[in-house]
């Protein structure tokens, strides 16, 4: 009987240090706003190893932990465009430009999705500038692929050469968006076998 209150006494004893404990963990967080508390394993926060952003005091990487590229390198994966957003680099690259897919079936059907998803809203489905965006007149001026239809760039659209339209989907034109982040180049260029098609239409 005797040592059985005495194994009571002790839980109890066990259970107030703990409440005692918990309350101190949980209190100290308290005692400062601009405080984080108690931090569990602090190393988690503040890794060994440099973030890209900060200064590093290794000699040869002159202070900074992200290294500029060495000239005349290109990262793996990423596409050049070698011409430039003006009009001399809209004419080379309409002039130099051609599409690299052969044009077939499968291949026009890849990029009559693409038209539909990306341009078709402005563009209309038969690239006739009457997309559901000029129905409800939240974008208007933009021209038809066929017909006498002119571009502002000078000369008939129906007349836009493929590098002259792949050009376009790369930097956009005025009300326009570039259209380079949404359409890998293979897709682009069946973006364009496709437009070709629809200037074509009488
Ligand atoms: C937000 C509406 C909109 C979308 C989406 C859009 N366009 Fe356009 N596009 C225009 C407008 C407006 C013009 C006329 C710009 C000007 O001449 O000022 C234009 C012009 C063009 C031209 C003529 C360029 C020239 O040299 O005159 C081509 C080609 C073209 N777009 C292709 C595309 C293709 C391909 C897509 C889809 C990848 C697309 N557009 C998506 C609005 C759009």
């Amino acid at each position: 009987m005797k040592g059985s209150i005495l194994a009571m006494n002790k839980n109890k004893v066990v259970l107030a240090s703990f409440c005692i404990l918990a309350s101190a963990v949980i209190f100290s967080a308290c005692r400062d706003k601009q405080s984080t508390g108690l931090e569990y394993a602090r190393n988690m926060y503040d890794p060994l190893a440099y973030n890209p952003d900060q200064p590093n005091p290794n000699p040869s990487f002159k202070g900074q932990t992200a290294q500029t590229p060495p000239a005349h390198t290109t990262p793996v994966g990423f596409d050049s465009y070698e011409y430039p957003n003006t009009k001399e680099g809209y004419e080379a690259a309409g002039a130099a430009l051609v599409n690299p897919f052969p044009a077939n079936e499968k291949n026009l059907a890849a990029g009559k999705h693409y038209f539909t998803v990306f341009c078709a809203p402005c563009h209309g489905e038969k690239g006739d500038g009457q997309g559901h965006l000029v129905k409800i007149e939240k974008i208007s001026g933009i021209p038809s692929y066929h017909g006498d239809a002119t571009s502002s760039r000078g000369g008939n659209m129906k007349d836009l050469t493929a590098g002259k339209i792949y050009h376009t989907i790369m930097y956009g034109l005025n009300n326009m968006g570039s259209h380079a982040s949404q359409l890998s180049p293979e897709e682009r260029w069946k973006v364009v076998m496709y437009v070709q098609q629809l200037q074509k239409i009488q």
